[in-house]
Formats: structure tokens, C-alpha cells, sequence
């Protein structure tokens, strides 16, 4: 299983260390544009090796897309990352042309890939890369679902003071400050729905804290969080290399379904060898619906900025 990672920086090198860490790939390529930078960051993980127990060789390349050659997954993190006070959105006009170029060099050495999208404004960026390329809309995965419920998870396991694995919930939507949807209806603890133990109040809090979850840490941080994007990715990656059929919100290529056509945004979806095996059509409130339709309708917004 060889799998190609783009942009080592913070988020690429996290996304990297975990995968290998997992030991469920044979090979890493972590690629940069920037000379030698993917090179040193794979010889300081692959110095780990050892003292972390993984057996996966990870090796850097500077902007030589033949190394990717034959990748089964690659995942696109290159672009830049947001300041303090910025949306994801206004990476755009950066990102926009980094991720159409990363993604058409990746697929001419792997015409067969799946490609993890993980850039912002991610879902603009992930249905970019369906309007770019002529890869399956299988192969075609926005991570940002993954992300956002294991922050609605953390805050949940906060607000309930239980110890997160006691915790489940899933945040569907787009990945911007106002466009998640945090399933408060479906979220359990021990399978016991959350609202029999915290107030309407309290779990409106858990969910505007999940909402703003990146924001608060890039306010922190000065830049854009690493760690759980970085996680969110490797789970998704080892679901796909070891073909788990796990369910994670995905952003997907939609033409229907949740009643939304030619829009790329967060679904449950089954996550398997080919990808995505399947869109998983979950029961939603009325609130829950039209709390869908308003982040499909600020993520079409944004596609719009495309002009494609
Ligand atoms: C985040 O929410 C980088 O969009 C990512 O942290």
C-alpha cells in the first residue's frame, strides 16, 4: 500500500507520522515544493521508527511528482493554512490553483488514486477537483467531517465530564465556521442520547464550540491546528487502505442525495477500498435539514468564486 502525501508541512507531517505509526503502509511519499523540506521531515519520522515501532518507510521528495508513481491514496494538504480572524474561505484564491495542479500531477502518475482533499475552503477545493479531473466521483474525498466530530466528541466528553471514548457524535455540513451541522439529535453517550443528560442550552453551546473548534485553535496557534487534522486524515487513510467500510462524514460529490445536486459537502459515507463505497442516508430533523440546505447554499457560494 503506497501512499502519497502533498505538503509537509504541519498537517502533511502529522497526517504522516500517524499513518505510519499505524504501520498499515508499506510506503509514505511525502512531497514539498520547497527544497529538501519534505526530505528532512521524513528522515526525522523515519528516525522514529525504531522507537515507535513501525516497520512503513517514509521518504521526501522535493516536487518530483514521478516518486508518486503507482500511490493507491494521496492526500493534498499543500496550500496555505489561515491566519487569526480569517475564514477558510478566503484561501481561495491561493489555494484554489495549488490544489488544481497538486491533484492533476498526482492523478498522471496514479490514474488509478484516491485522492483525500484536505486544502480550504476544502469542500470548494474538493469539487474543484471533480470539475478538474476525470477521476471517479468515488475517488474523490473532502476531509473535514472527521475533523469536526472529533471536536464535537471532545466538547461533548467536556460538557458531559466523560471520558470521550464514552462519547459518539458526527458533524455533517460544510467545513466553515457557520455551515457544520453537529448532530446533537443523534449524539450518545454509552448509546444513551446526550439530551438526557445536558440541557437544550448546553448542548447548543457544544455545538457552536464544535463550529468554531479550528478558529479557536488558529486564534491560539497563529495559524491553522495540525494535530486532529492530521489524525482525522490517518483514520480515514487506514479505513481506505484496509478496507474497513467505517463511516465518516465525508465531503462527496452529491447529485441527489440529502435532496442536493452538483455540490461537494459533508455525508456519512462508507469508507472502503474503492473510496467511497457508498453515501449513507441518515434520518434529519426538520432543523437538521434546513441547517443543510443553509451550508450547502454558503459552500455554493463560494464554488461560484470558481468561475469555472
Ligand atoms: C481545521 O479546521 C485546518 O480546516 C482545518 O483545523
Amino acid at each position: 500500500m503506497k501512499v502519497t502525501v502533498v505538503g509537509a508541512g504541519a498537517v502533511g507531517a502529522s497526517c504522516t507520522e500517524y499513518i505510519a505509526i499505524k504501520n498499515f503502509a508499506s510506503e509514505v511519499i511525502l512531497l514539498d515544493i520547497k527544497e529538501g523540506f519534505a526530505e528532512g521531515k521524513a528522515m526525522d519520522l523515519m528516525q522514529t521508527a525504531s522507537l515507535m515501532g513501525f516497520d512503513t518507510k517514509i521518504t521526501g521528495i522535493t516536487n518530483d511528482y514521478s516518486a508518486t508513481a503507482g500511490s493507491d491514496i494521496a492526500v493534498i494538504t499543500s496550500g496555505i493554512p489561515r491566519k487569526p480572524g480569517m475564514t477558510r474561505e478566503e484561501l481561495i484564491g491561493i489555494n484554489a490553483g495549488i490544489v488544481k495542479s497538486v491533484a492533476s500531477s498526482l492523478i498522471a502518475h496514479s490514474p488509478n488514486v484516491i485522492l483525500i482533499v484536505v486544502s480550504n475552503p476544502m469542500d470548494t477545493m474538493t469539487y474543484l477537483v471533480h470539475k478538474t479531473t476525470k477521476l471517479a466521483k468515488n475517488k474523490i474525498i473532502g476531509m473535514g467531517g472527521a475533523l469536526d466530530s472529533a471536536r464535537f466528541k471532545y466538547r461533548l466528553a467536556e460538557a458531559l465530564e466523560a471520558p470521550i471514548s464514552d462519547v459518539d457524535g458526527m458533524v455533517i455540513g460544510g467545513h466553515s465556521d457557520t455551515g457544520m451541522v453537529p448532530l446533537t439529535s443523534h449524539a450518545t453517550r454509552n448509546s444513551i442520547k446526550v439530551a438526557d443528560f445536558l440541557s437544550e442550552e448546553r448542548l447548543d453551546q457544544v455545538a457552536e464550540d464544535t463550529k468554531v473548534g479550528g478558529a479557536t485553535l488558529t486564534k491560539l496557534l497563529g495559524t491553522s491546528a495540525w494535530y486532529a487534522p492530521g489524525a482525522a486524515v490517518s483514520s480515514m487513510v487506514q479505513a481506505i487502505a484496509c478496507n474497513q467500510m467505517k463511516m465518516f462524514p465525508c465531503s462527496t460529490l452529491l447529485e441527489g442525495e440529502y435532496d442536493l445536486n452538483d455540490i461537494c459537502i459533508g455525508v456519512p459515507v462508507l469508507l472502503g477500498k474503492n473510496g467511497i463505497e457508498k453515501i449513507v442516508n441518515i434520518p434529519l430533523s426538520s432543523a437538521e435539514k434546513a441547517k443543510m440546505q443553509e451550508s450547502a447554499d454558503g459552500v455554493k457560494k463560494t464554488n461560484d468564486l470558481l468561475a469555472l
